[in-house]
């Protein structure tokens, strides 16, 4: 397995190019299964979990094409895929595949509301929590499907298509929010989804929906309402940029001082998350290519931050947060209202001397003078970064181990990051 060995103390310097969202890019590839015609998808972001949701919709019938090399092209901007569902040849998404991403299990919408019948594995807890999907399977039967759980799989079936509902989610659910908008898309009848998640993810895959002909009216407000269409065609849609690669860099920068230009970053996606990188007293500033972002000097002030849905500051973003304040001059507070179990990352945390202590759903994070170089493991995606961002600032040497989480969601982060001055380099597992 590929470890990552950072040298800490450096301050970053230079330009960090943005990469598409992976939270978009994931939605917006399965709703490709909603249209027999062609979905190209630009800034498609190169990681793991695109490759492998690739493969999930292969088994599909869905057809992936890269768009070969343009002028101008480089590694910094994104693939241009083609993705095309002319048959549906299989409904049934395996265990072994969706075990793998959570994200998958919301194949189930487009191929119920397509083929009338999906059969989708239960993804199972993971590293954050037990994560029901318990709510995705109201909205689809609320929508008409019947669901059987068959064997750990979600047997889902509306024979006559399924038919436009009142949907009323009692708790906030992006992937809640995703399912019930590609379903609805093509169901009959209007559907109103209250209590709608608000995330820029959820607006970026309205936005491709409406270019595929779908009528969708309120996406980025708690109501969202949709006049399904008897079939939806093909689109060209660019993946709206990264928030959480956004807001990783910008603590990452206020975590070594420097002056960082975060090239493609749009403040409006975070502006929650952007305003406690100021309070940490980092200057966060718009710019015509970005973002900048610029610490010097000044110490690291403390932070008391909850997570919450979208506006509020997003839960993705905790550990890297936690990561940075664990400098801080004092003391800090965050509570994490979104996932019961996400706080794997502090006895990580602690291993490079941070002192932070857990009071039910809260961190309390002592502010110390210096943290030291340790190994250390990454437990999923966002607390691998969080342990990249206290390496940075870490004397001495630190050895991350299971970077295939960091994989998962971070294009190229020792690129990206050794660009701009980091001591960082991948070791490539033998073999
Ligand atoms: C998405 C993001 C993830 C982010 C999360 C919250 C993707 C691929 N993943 O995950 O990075 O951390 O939003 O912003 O976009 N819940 C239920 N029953 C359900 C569904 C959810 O109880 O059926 C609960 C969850 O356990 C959690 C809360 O609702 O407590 C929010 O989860 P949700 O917004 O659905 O997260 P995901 O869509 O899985």
């Amino acid at each position: 397995m590929d470890r990552i060995r950072i040298v800490g103390g450096n301050r970053l310097n230079g330009i960090i190019p943005i990469s598409g969202a992976k939270n978009a890019a994931l939605p917006l590839m399965i709703a490709s299964l909603l249209t027999d015609g062609t979905l190209t998808l630009e800034n498609l972001p190169r990681l793991a979990d695109v490759s492998l949701l690739v493969r999930i919709l292969g088994n599909h019938g869905v057809d992936y094409t890269i768009e070969g090399k343009r002028a101008g092209d480089s590694l910094e901007t994104g693939q241009t895929v083609h993705l095309a569902a002319r048959q549906i040849v299989d409904t049934t998404a395996p265990y072994d595949l969706v075990s793998r991403m959570r994200a998958s299990f919301w194949v189930l919408a487009p191929l119920v509301a397509r083929m009338g019948v999906a059969k989708v594995s239960l993804p199972g807890g993971c590293a954050i929590g037990t994560r029901p999907v318990d709510l995705l399977i109201m909205a689809m039967e609320r929508l008409g499907a019947q669901i059987d759980i068959e064997n750990g799989y979600a047997v889902a079936r509306a024979p006559k298509g399924l038919k436009g509902a009142e949907i009323a989610f009692p708790k906030v659910t992006v992937g809640g929010t995703h399912t019930a908008l590609m379903a609805a898309s093509l169901a009959n009848g209007t559907t109103v989804i209250h209590n709608a998640a608000r995330e820029p993810e959820i607006v970026d895959l309205a936005e491709c929906l409406g270019k595929m002909g779908a009528r969708i009216r309120g996406a980025g407000t708690s109501v969202i309402e949709i006049d399904g269409v008897p079939r939806l065609g093909g689109a060209r849609h660019a993946v709206l940029p990264d928030r959480i690669e956004t807001g990783t860099y910008a603590m990452a920068v206020a975590m070594t001082g420097g002056d960082v230009l975060l090239q493609g970053a749009r403040a409006d996606l975070l502006e929650a998350a952007l305003e406690t990188v100021r309070q940490t007293g980092a200057s966060v500033t718009e710019t015509n290519e970005g973002l900048r972002v610029y610490r010097n000097g000044a110490g690291i002030a403390p932070v008391d931050v909850t997570t919450a849905p979208f506006p509020g500051f997003p839960t993705d973003l905790q550990a890297q947060l936690m990561a940075l304040v664990t400098r801080a001059e004092g003391t800090s507070r965050i509570t994490e209202t979104i996932f019961e179990n996400r706080f794997m990352h502090v006895s990580e945390l602690s291993r490079f001397g941070a002192h932070i202590r857990l009071d039910g759903d809260s961190a309390i994070i002592e502010g110390v003078k210096t943290l030291k170089g340790a190994p250390v493991m990454a437990t999923d995606l966002r607390a691998s970064v969080s342990l990249v961002i206290a390496a940075l600032a870490a004397e001495g040497e630190t050895m991350v181990n299971r970077v295939y989480h960091l994989d998962r969601g971070f294009e190229r982060l020792e690129s990206k990051l050794s660009r701009c001055g980091a001591e960082i380099e991948r070791i490539v597992a033998a073999g």
